[in-house]
């Protein structure tokens, strides 16, 4: 899941774990739909996230007073139609595996598979060497043998080929080789867990243990349920002697966690070089999951993501004698600088067209109990810039959670500067981190910062150069700059907002499509909207999932692994997930692998 950044301080309050326990990964279905949850339990079982709870009782109140909705607007959050497999060779073995699932001997076969994996302690840290170099990449060489016990028809029948060492990809040749083959993605490492928790974790973290319910330890949600749902899926349609006509593509990368870089990284060049770019049709990843919000049950696959830069202010001025000091240090000058910063955030502006707003289009096309004023407006935004106004004043402004999505955020996350009590500072210096809103650029980003503290630059007679642009030059003064501010690229680890994956068409039809189908038929359901799908997004993340190394493989990428938005501990203790909820990721793997057989893209 998300990878919250060494230096990622999102506006959330403290856990009582742990440092780590704020870096969660963050869904847009939490973001904007757990917010409007009016549900008692929800709240109180989310109690570490007082955003939340105060959005909980804002809405509670709200909804008191107001009347069921039920009526949707024409063409607003437009539903794709349910989608079973429809030859005959699809039909039957989904029928008998959904059948299967449901046995005992699944079950304990299921429970067996993830809880082997989890007993892999398969951390990646920051920064590390590449494999090879650091012998505690050794663990995803257990992954990897582990699986080769596990799963030995898919070791049989498909291809393997290890990127990078630890990087799995593997291939599944399909009958007709003009359909174009897709891609299931799933990481093999974990968060590390901190040593100082593990007195607090209910099981051991890395026990696997099943009480009955769920199943224990790091990585039980993040991701290795996804992995091994995926594996025991074409283990089983192995099993029944299915064979794909579209080729099915494996990559799991092994340090997501991290960067993604070394795993994803590499992966996503093997891919393309020998598949070419848009040689695949999607491309689906652990991402949004389902949950219920304004009593309306919603799957919010993330469908776009923020991009993100550290921008480093430095300061420098002649050093000397603290006892006589000029009216500023680089110290003194850079407060002001950041003061400046903190005094011009971003605007939050809700964008027609963007994610977070056809989110909300849905919440309010489909929300059962949506306050009516909120709904109203909603409607109206898509046509009023007023009605956008009272969206953003009644439901924007009011959570932080949602604002971060919809602009770009800056936070200052490091300062430094002097080294001893009597002398003046020669230098000062700290770094500004931004995510960039998925409308934004980083182009407009860097502009914009230069721009800000231009002024008060000048105010101070020192020079300015904004990302290699002398923006206030030494020539602006008569007499020497007392000195110098230079802003720029902290660490090259820049990326621009993610394409936007289309929401409209036949790839995302035929997602929405499956959802639909796995869901009804793990409920034993009929209908076509017993689920709604709606776009979604993740909060600004460093390094979301790996999918930021494959946006040249296609356009459609889904970071979706129809998880029950309820699941805990996810990057904290207590990781687990419900049997349950696993047994139901295995129904959508399995409903997408016999729907992308015969669909017609
Ligand atoms: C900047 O320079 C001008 C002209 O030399 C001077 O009047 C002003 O006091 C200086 N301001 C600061 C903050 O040093
Ligand atoms: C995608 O393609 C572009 C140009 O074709 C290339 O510059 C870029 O490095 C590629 N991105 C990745 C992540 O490989
Ligand atoms: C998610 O899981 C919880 C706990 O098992 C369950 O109560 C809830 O009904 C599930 N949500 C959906 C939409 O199935
Ligand atoms: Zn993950």
């Amino acid at each position: 899941m998300v990878k919250e950044g060494k230096d990622d301080h999102l506006p959330t309050p403290t856990s009582s774990n742990n440092a780590r326990s704020n870096k969660k990964g963050r869904y847009l279905l939490y973001a904007i739909l757990v917010p409007c949850f009016v549900l008692g339990a929800f709240v109180s079982s989310r109690s570490n996230y007082p955003s939340f709870v105060e959005w909980g009782t804002k809405i509670n109140q709200a909804v008191s007073r107001c009347h069921q909705n039920t009526d949707n607007a024409a063409g607003v959050c437009v539903q794709a139609r349910v989608l079973y497999p429809q030859s005959s060779k699809n039909a039957e073995v989904w029928t008998e595996f959904g059948k299967l699932l449901e046995t005992d001997a699944f079950k304990t076969l299921a429970i067996d598979k993830l809880s082997g994996l989890i007993q892999i302690p398969s951390e990646s840290y920051d920064n590390m060497p590449p494999p090879g170099e650091d012998p505690r990449w050794e663990t995803m060489g257990q992954v990897h043998d582990y699986l080769a016990r596990a799963f030995p028809l898919i070791h049989k029948t498909l291809s393997l080929t290890k990127i990078n060492t630890y990087g799995l990809l593997y291939e599944w040749t399909g009958t007709d080789s003009s359909l174009k083959p897709y891609i299931l993605a799933a990481h093999q490492d974990v968060v590390p867990v901190n040593p100082e928790t593990i007195g607090a974790w209910t099981y051991p973290p890395y026990s696997g243990f099943f009480d009955g319910i769920n199943i224990w330890g790091r990585g039980a949600t993040d991701d290795k349920a996804s992995l091994a749902a995926i594996m025991l899926t074409l283990e089983t349609l192995l099993e029944k002697g299915w064979t794909p006509a579209r080729m099915v593509v494996l990559a799991f990368g092994f340090d997501e966690e991290a960067s993604g870089l070394h795993g994803a990284g590499s992966l996503g060049k093997a891919l393309e070089e020998t598949y070419g770019q848009n040689a695949f049709e999607f491309i689906v990843d652990e991402g949004g999951g389902f949950d219920e919000a304004y009593g309306t049950v919603f799957a919010a696959p993330a469908v776009a993501e923020k991009g993100y830069i550290d921008v480093k202010i430095d300061v420098t001025s002649p050093g000397g004698h603290s006892s006589v000091p000029p009216p500023h240090t680089t110290i003194g000058y850079l407060s002001s600088l950041i003061t400046e910063f903190e005094k011009n955030p971003y605007p939050i502006e809700l964008t027609r067209g963007s994610v977070p707003h056809d989110t909300l289009l849905c919440a309010a096309s489909y929300g059962q109990t949506i306050p009516r004023d909120l709904k109203h407006a909603i409607l109206k935004s898509r046509h009023s810039d007023k009605a956008m106004r009272k969206v953003e004043e009644l439901f924007v402004l009011s959570n932080i959670w949602y604002a971060s999505l919809v602009g770009t955020t800056q936070a200052v996350d490091i300062i430094s500067g002097g080294v001893k009590a009597n002398a003046l500072p020669e230098s000062a210096s700290a770094i500004l981190n931004h995510r960039i809103n998925t409308e934004s650029s980083i182009k407009e980003t860097t502009t914009r910062d230069g721009h800000t503290i231009a002024d008060l630059v000048y105010s101070f007679n020192l020079t300015l150069n904004a990302f290699g642009e002398d923006l206030i030059p030494a020539s602006a003064y008569a007499s020497k700059a007392m000195g110098h501010v230079e802003l720029s690229l902290a660490f090259n680890d820049e990326r621009e907002p993610a394409p936007r994956t289309p929401t409209t068409g036949k790839h995302w039809e035929f997602l929405s499509g499956t959802i639909k189908a796995t869901y009804n038929a793990h409920r034993g359901l009929e209908g076509e909207d017993n689920i709604i799908i709606s776009p979604g997004m993740s909060t600004g993340n460093t390094g979301f999932t790996d999918t930021k190394y494959y946006w040249n493989l296609t356009r459609n990428i889904f970071r979706y692994n129809h998880n029950n938005g309820t699941s805990a501990g996810v990057h904290t203790v207590n990781e687990n997930i419900a049997l349950d909820h696993y047994l139901e990721m295995v129904r959508f793997f399995t409903t997408l692998i016999v729907n992308a057989d015969e669909a017609d893209f």
